[in-house]
């Protein structure tokens, strides 16, 4: 694992730690060499490959008698690299490749529930996407050629109206860098930024990192009880309802018994409202919901992930291999809290244990080190073998 204390290149010779404290969510960063001989990890024709397909999300941005224009994938042609002032867009690339999920390995000292996707973007002579704003953090990593970088920390961030992607309306640069490959610029949130390509075959790799809104955060709390409460009153199940969690039965039925004989048949009666206030109050909002809600949604799989287990055929369940690695798939999510352990978007039957606790923060660990596991533990990864989650190489 990332060791937060050492230096290293990649945040231009600063610790991971002394990086999260003086840069992350605070200010930008140019880190030139970040990676020193970088070459970029995919060419333009697998690229072009890659959005052709229709479970690969990509876009092409391009400008046109003096507006913006945007086109969502799959494409079957694409502009010349001779035509300037496009960009083709990949998104999830970490998904696709795997030269890219271990590019984003590097970046393991940010949790990884803040992770969001390693997108690429190649463009032709003058490309580029517009000035704009993310709500994320992002690594910005010159892959190939050289892109110009215009930044600005300005307040007014309105946009121009009715165009089919995001550009300021009024963006003023404070501050101008060339990338040359292997140089990164780190952007917090809301940071304006536009990046203009100086060549005919600009590669930039943007490693991003979201933040969920209050919003959402509470809304799944509120989904997460709600399952609870549907799991324990036998009512059917929910989104995040297995294993069933500790928590009130609601199992039982409102009771008026002496209900006055009443002259305003309509209103509601006052404990019947009561009632409602009463049973919500016995939901304990505590760290055990907040996670179980985190952490299916978080390992929730993308929508275009699809698994496929791998030809070697190992029974984890009846037999310890001496030798080879098991790994997490690329597009496997896997977290954990306390004792349970979340992976694509269920939570686990079982507790956490050191061997999930590996497996979770390396992705990988010694095969052999299942003879470890208890038999249930076993079993799970013999189911994720079959279901392509986890992979075996000897
Ligand atoms: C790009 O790589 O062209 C766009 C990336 C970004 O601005 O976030
Ligand atoms: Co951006």
């Amino acid at each position: 694992m990332i060791d937060p204390n050492q230096k290293i290149d990649l945040l231009g010779q600063r610790s991971p730690a002394s990086f999260m404290k003086q840069y992350w969510q605070r200010k930008p960063l140019l880190i030139r060499n970040a990676i020193p001989d970088f070459k970029p990890p995919v060419s333009f024709t697998d690229l072009k490959n890659l959005a052709k397909q229709d479970n690969v999300e990509s876009r092409l941005i391009w400008q046109e008698n003096n507006t913006w224009n945007m086109e969502n994938g799959p494409f079957s042609r694409f502009p010349k690299i001779t035509e300037p002032d496009w960009t083709l867009l990949v998104q999830s690339m970490d998904l696709h490749h795997d030269a890219l999920a271990q590019l984003m390995q590097q970046f393991r000292f940010i949790p990884d529930a803040r992770l969001d996707d390693v997108m690429i973007s190649f463009a032709a002579m003058g490309g580029g996407v517009g000035p704009h704003f993310d709500s994320y953090d992002v690594f910005l990593l010159q892959a190939q050629g050289q892109r110009k970088w215009r930044i600005s920390q300005q307040k007014d961030l309105s946009l121009v109206p009715d165009l089919p992607c995001k550009i300021l309306q009024n963006f003023e640069a404070e501050e101008e860098f060339v990338l040359n490959p292997g140089d990164m610029l780190y952007l917090p949130p809301h940071v304006a930024h536009d990046g203009i390509s100086l060549s005919d075959k600009c590669m930039t790799i943007s490693i991003g990192f979201k933040t969920p809104s209050f919003a959402t955060l509470a809304l799944g709390l509120l989904e997460a009880a709600a399952d609870q409460i549907n799991a324990r009153a036998n009512l059917g199940f929910g989104l995040y309802s297995e294993p069933v969690m500790k928590g009130p039965n609601l199992g039982g039925m409102y009771k008026d018994k002496g209900q006055e004989a009443t002259d305003t048949p309509a209103e509601i009666p006052e404990r019947m409202i009561q009632a409602a206030l009463d049973n919500i109050a016995k939901i304990s909002f505590n760290k055990e919901l907040a996670s179980r809600f985190l952490g299916c949604w978080l390992t929730e799989p993308n929508q275009l992930s699809v698994f496929e287990a791998s030809e070697t055929a190992v029974y984890l369940d009846v037999e310890v291999p001496e030798s080879g690695t098991l790994m997490l798939d690329r597009k496997t999510r896997m977290l954990y809290f306390g004792n349970e352990v979340y992976i694509n978007g269920e939570a686990l039957p079982v507790r956490l244990n050191p061997l999930l606790k590996t497996l979770a923060n390396q992705r990988s660990m010694p095969a052999a080190a299942i003879g470890k596991a208890n038999e249930d533990t076993r079993e799970l990864m013999q189911q994720w073998l079959e279901d392509g989650w986890l992979h075996f190489r000897p």
